[in-house]
């Protein structure tokens, strides 16, 4: 078996934390794409609000104020078309990626992008903006699926969920960010009050396209290429060593042995994304395109696009102020994450977050059905748990459903993977979205303060869904976790992982796998039938 032995020796390379520094700095850096999430989908809300958008976008009111307005078709219009976009922009993004690489696909992205900010600074009609909100979104939907994938496949396992994490907070530094800007520019007398917010991501397209631009390849999308050298000296980069080092040599046949397995199974046709088999593919693919599905039935949006109307209807003094506070509790919650993801594991903290999250939105519905609105004591009790809430959301299940899902997929099919997932996650968005004013507004479903009843219901299925369908896979390379796959199922998942570090095993490494088995002959025998398949080649 070509590699095994070596390759079984290593604790791999990008496992090290001799010199890793400039490769977390890398593969941190590529976070800034969150910032393009963020900020777009945040930035609407303030800017249609603005008199000289509607002046440009609407039509005059007709009571006699001079005041403007826009119709509702337009609205629902303008606001859920980049839905659409960022869910073909992450299927989109699977070619894109497989095909440019991972880095050129975000610069790609980053053009198609700025081309959609461009056509929105300069529209003076509706359908000009709705066009750039569609191409933006392209960006953006590549962007999320993008990202993430690149930072999992170029940066340290043991620090590989803190790097992503980064991702989901730059998201939210951008959702806060589109608030501070539109405060700041929602009073200027002339078209520029809107038209700043948009055109200002130039400057995070810019940044994020010249950034990837210098930054070095994905070493596993070029050894999926048969790159060889240029993955070593990618590798290198990433770990401030030359691409001759013994260690980068080591866990480059390290990845080369697992994508050479993979291909021995066969995968790599969106077909072969649903198939049952060893590698345990159907499985994994359904637990991304679901985990990302359950992160939107959190209901976390429903606070994020609606927070403002909720908090004003329940009486609340200064909803603006409060849906501020949302959002700063949703960056700075998102910091515990980091050393939490890491440590307390991506499994326990998605149970934590799905039953924390799921107390404090059973409480929001049971004060907000029970108190009055003047009662201003126990509005203050509500704003309470909603920021609880959202501290849950952030320090957990907002970062950890990106990090699971840029590491559960083969090598062979991770673009695909990935991109059905974060499609996901964009079409759950677009329907709670679009959903949420006809279940709470008093003229259709009128549930008010009882959608978090819903909420809370939701987060019961997030809870049994990782239960049974997640696997603990924290410290653990990409190669090790198709081994954790291959061998073992989500409930039995955290001490086979120990195992796996316990004996530090590789791709390929059969005798290693037998022992971090314990002598369980079910284990053994899938993954000795496979090295036997490989053996043949
Ligand atoms: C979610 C977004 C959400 C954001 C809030 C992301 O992980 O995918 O839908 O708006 O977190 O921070």
């Amino acid at each position: 078996m070509p590699g095994g032995g070596a390759v079984a020796a290593s604790s791999g390379m990008a496992g090290g934390r001799k010199s890793s520094i400039v490769g977390i700095g890398m593969s941190c850096f590529a976070a800034f794409g969150g910032i393009l999430f963020g900020y777009d989908t945040g930035v609407i809300s303030g800017v249609k609000e603005m008199k000289f958008w509607l002046q440009t976008f609407g039509y005059p009111k007709n009571d006699g104020s001079g005041d403007y307005t826009i119709s509702t078709p337009d609205e629902s219009l303008i606001v859920s078309i980049l839905s659409l976009g960022t869910f073909f922009g992450a299927l989109l993004a699977a070619p894109m990626g497989d095909f440019l690489g991972r880095r050129f696909g975000v610069v790609g992205a980053c053009l198609i992008f700025s081309a959609g900010v461009a056509m929105q600074t300069g529209a003076t009609a509706v359908p000009l903006f709705v066009a750039g909100r569609v191409f933006a979104g392209l960006g953006v939907g590549m962007v999320s699926c993008l990202v993430p994938m690149y930072q999992a496949e170029s940066s340290p396992k043991w620090i590989r969920g803190a790097v992503v994490s980064c991702y989901q907070w730059a998201i939210t530094i951008g959702i806060l960010l589109s608030g501070c800007v539109n405060q700041a520019t929602k009073d200027r007398n002339d078209y520029s009050s809107f038209r700043i917010p948009i055109a200002i991501q130039f400057v995070w397209a810019g940044i994020l396209a010249i950034g990837m631009f210098l930054l070095p390849e994905s070493p596993r999308w070029l050894i999926k290429k048969h790159r060889e050298e240029d993955a070593a000296r990618a590798l290198g980069r990433l770990l401030s060593a030359p691409p001759t080092d013994p260690d980068v040599r080591v866990e480059i046949e390290d990845i080369k042995a697992n994508l050479r397995m993979e291909e021995e199974i066969g995968q790599s046709s969106y077909a072969d994304c649903f198939k049952m088999g060893p590698n345990k593919v159907l499985l994994r693919t359904l637990t991304g395109i679901f985990l990302q599905a359950w992160q939107q039935l959190t209901g976390v949006n429903f606070i994020f696009y609606y927070g403002t109307t909720f908090f004003k209807n329940s009486g609340i003094a200064n909803p603006f102020m409060i849906t501020i506070a949302t959002n700063v509790v949703n960056v700075v919650m998102t910091i515990p994450a980091f050393w939490a993801v890491d440590h307390i594991g991506r499994r326990r903290l998605l149970l934590i977050g799905a039953a924390g999250m799921l107390v404090c939105e059973y409480l929001i519905a049971i004060i907000g059905v029970t108190i009055s609105v003047e009662n201003q004591a126990g509005q203050k009790v509500l704003v309470a748990f909603v920021c609880i809430y959202i501290a849950f959301f952030a320090s957990t299940w907002g970062p950890v459903a990106w990090v699971v899902t840029s590491e559960i997929f083969p090598l062979a099919i991770r673009a695909k993977g990935m991109s059905m997932s974060t499609a996901s996650n964009w079409l759950w968005n677009f329907g709670i979205g679009y959903a949420t004013p006809y279940m709470v507004n008093a003229e259709y479903g009128n549930l008010q303060a009882r959608v978090f009843f819903v909420w809370g219901s939701t987060c019961l299925g997030c809870l049994v869904f990782t239960y049974f369908c997640i696997m603990e896979t924290k410290g653990l390379s990409l190669e090790q976790i198709d081994i954790l796959y291959q061998n073992t199922t989500p409930v039995k998942s955290v001490s086979y992982r120990d195992q796996l570090i316990a004996h530090n095993v590789h791709a390929a490494d059969d005798e290693a796998i037998r022992k971090a088995a314990g002598g369980d002959s079910r284990f053994t025998n899938e993954k000795t039938s496979q090295a036997s398949a490989q053996e043949k080649v």
